[in-house]
This record gives C-alpha cells, sequence and structure tokens, in this order.
C-alpha cells in the first residue's frame, strides 16, 4: 500500500532549506535515486521530480509538465525548471546545513547542486509582511483530496505535484503602505486575521478563494519565509492532485479573466518557478516504480 510523503501533510518544520539539481549524467542517475532512495524518508527530506529528469529516464508522468512562464501588463512569472527538487525539514540549522552537504556529495555523480534557500517559520505563521499565511489551507481528508493522487493506480497514487517559487518582496514598499492598505491587499486584517467582507476585488483573498472556483481550486500550501541578507520574501509551496488549481488561482491572480491583478503584485514578485512530481512511498522508501527503478 503506497503512503504520501509524510512531510507534505505536515506543517510542523520550524526551518527548512530548499535544494534544486540539474541532471549533468543521465547514465548515474539510476544509481544516484536508488542511493537517495535509501535515505530519503519522506518527513525530513521531501522529494520531488521536475521533467527533464522523468524525460531523461525515458518515461512519462502522467500530469507533470513544466510552469508555463505567464504574464500580464507590467507583471512577469517566470518559469526556471530543473530536475530535482529536496525540501528538506527540520529544526536545527546546523543539521540542516551538514544533511544538505551530504545530500550533495551523495548525488554528484548525476546531479549538480544550482540553488539552495534557507528558510523558517516566522511568528506563527507568518509571511515576512506581517500576515498569517495557510490558514485557509485544507485539513485532514480535505488536505489529501486536494494535494494527493487518488484512484490512479499502483506507483501513482499517494504522490503529489508541487508548484514552488521563490517570491522577494519590496521592504521599502510595504513600509511606505498604511495598514490599510496592507489589509486591502491582502483582504485580512493584520490585527486580528479575520476577512472583512468590503474587502476589494484586488485582495489576494478574493482572487485566490479556493471555492469560488469551478471546479473548486484548493491547494495545500506550505511556503515558508526566507531572507538573504537584506532581502527577504516567501519560498511559495503549493502541493495539489494536479496542477490545475495552482494555475487556476495564478491566472486569476495576474487578471486573466477580469483584467484586475491582485494586489500582491504591488510588493512582491516571484524570481524562480519550477513544477515537480513528488512519488509516494512504498515500505517506507519512495516508490520509483514510475521512473522504471
Ligand atoms: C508572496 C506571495 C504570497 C503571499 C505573501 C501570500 C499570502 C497569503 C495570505 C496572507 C493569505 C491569507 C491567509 C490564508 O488563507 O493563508 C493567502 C491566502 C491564499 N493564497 Fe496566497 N500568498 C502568496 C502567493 C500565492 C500564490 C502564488 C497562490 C496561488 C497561485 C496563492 C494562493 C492562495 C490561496 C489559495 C489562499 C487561500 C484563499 C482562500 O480560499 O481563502 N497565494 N495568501
Amino acid at each position: 500500500m503506497n503512503t504520501v510523503q509524510s512531510g507534505i501533510l505536515s506543517d510542523e518544520t520550524h526551518l527548512a532549506r530548499y535544494m534544486t539539481f540539474n541532471l549533468v549524467d543521465v547514465e548515474a542517475v539510476k544509481d544516484a535515486l536508488l542511493e537517495l532512495q535509501k535515505i530519503a524518508d519522506g518527513e525530513s527530506v521531501v522529494v520531488g521530480f521536475g521533467l527533464s529528469l522523468v524525460t531523461a529516464l525515458g518515461v512519462e508522468i502522467q500530469g507533470l509538465h513544466v510552469m508555463p512562464v505567464n504574464t500580464a501588463a507590467g507583471l512577469d512569472i517566470p518559469a526556471t525548471p530543473c530536475a530535482m527538487w529536496l525540501w528538506l525539514r527540520g529544526h536545527d540549522r546546523g543539521e540542516l546545513f551538514h544533511r544538505s552537504k551530504s545530500l550533495e556529495e551523495l548525488l554528484v555523480s548525476a546531479f549538480e547542486l544550482t540553488d539552495v534557500v534557507d528558510s523558517f517559520q516566522y511568528n506563527d505563521n507568518r509571511d515576512l509582511s506581517g500576515y498569517v499565511d495557510g490558514t485557509e489551507n485544507p485539513e485532514g481528508d480535505a488536505a489529501i483530496e486536494a494535494a494527493i493522487v487518488q484512484g490512479q493506480g499502483e506507483g501513482l497514487d499517494g504522490s503529489s505535484f508541487v508548484a514552488v517559487q521563490q517570491w522577494v518582496h519590496d521592504f521599502d514598499m510595504l513600509d511606505s503602505m498604511t495598514e490599510e492598505e496592507k489589509d486591502n491587499s491582502i483582504g485580512r486584517h493584520i490585527s486580528d486575521n479575520e476577512e472583512f467582507d468590503e474587502a476589494p476585488e484586488f485582495a489576494h483573498v478574493k482572487r485566490a478563494a479556493q471555492e469560488s472556483y469551478d471546479p473548486e481550486a484548493f491547494i495545500l500550501r506550505r511556503s515558508m519565509p526566507w531572507t538573504e541578507g537584506v532581502n527577504g520574501g516567501l519560498v511559495f509551496v503549493a502541493f495539489g492532485k494536479s496542477f490545475d488549481a495552482f494555475e487556476a488561482i495564478l491566472n486569476r491572480m495576474l487578471g486573466h479573466e477580469d483584467g484586475i491583478h491582485d494586489a500582491l503584485f504591488n510588493f512582491t514578485k516571484p524570481i524562480t518557478g519550477a513544477y515537480f512530481w513528488c512519488p509516494a512511498m512504498k515500505n517506507g522508501q519512495l516508490d520509483l516504480s514510475q521512473l522504471g527503478i
């Protein structure tokens, strides 16, 4: 019986390290993934594979594609596809550092580390803008329904698709906004995290209201803030049973339905974006059968 990489469903991590890799030697991939399979528990490290890796192995994962670049007036949503994504989760920055070094070493014959982003939980699950992030996440069975592939057969069931984007905030802009302007941008009061009826149509929670889509567009967000020097923002991470809900929401945020841009874009923008397929677990190990391994 296949199970989910449990880190996807658990928000209990204080710190994280996101690692992305390119493929450098196709011949060495299978051996490298067999090594990864020995240690990836799906909880302290969640693993996702990009289309280039799946294609290099000569297989197809139904529903996996590359994130499309997207654009609207004055807004660019970049796509930065890569072969593999590791989401290291933990509670100790030193331990995460050492673990990431070991993983890089373990995979070096086939993969080149292209990016590392450190992230953390801030002030009871707040984004660095100060707003609580994740309030309307589905929970329990609803989270599984939203984020996990079911009824597609052995090897696919229990897997998940994830969209990952690094967003950079403009903190000077945020500092220049009144509390009312910020509340109107998000559609919640920063003071008590409550939604309010008179939120404008450009408010983020109005754009993203999951129940307002047809079909409903539920995603499981596991985003975490990041900082480096004086820069910072959010690593937006959204798991889904497909990429459909993410794409529907992003399109409405960009105004593709009604020309109204999400007010988030006034103070933040994505600088990366990629899609990955996160395999299920079988007998405590990553189920790599769909990759022919
Ligand atoms: C830096 C970028 C972003 C920030 C700071 C941000 C922040 C927030 C905040 C504060 C909320 C309200 C509380 C909550 O329910 O979590 C929220 C809700 C939400 N966001 Fe975002 N968000 C960002 C990007 C995105 C993107 C790219 C998507 C999807 C394409 C998205 C989808 C959602 C959804 C689905 C909700 C819940 C809406 C509902 O059903 O009420 N967000 N976000």
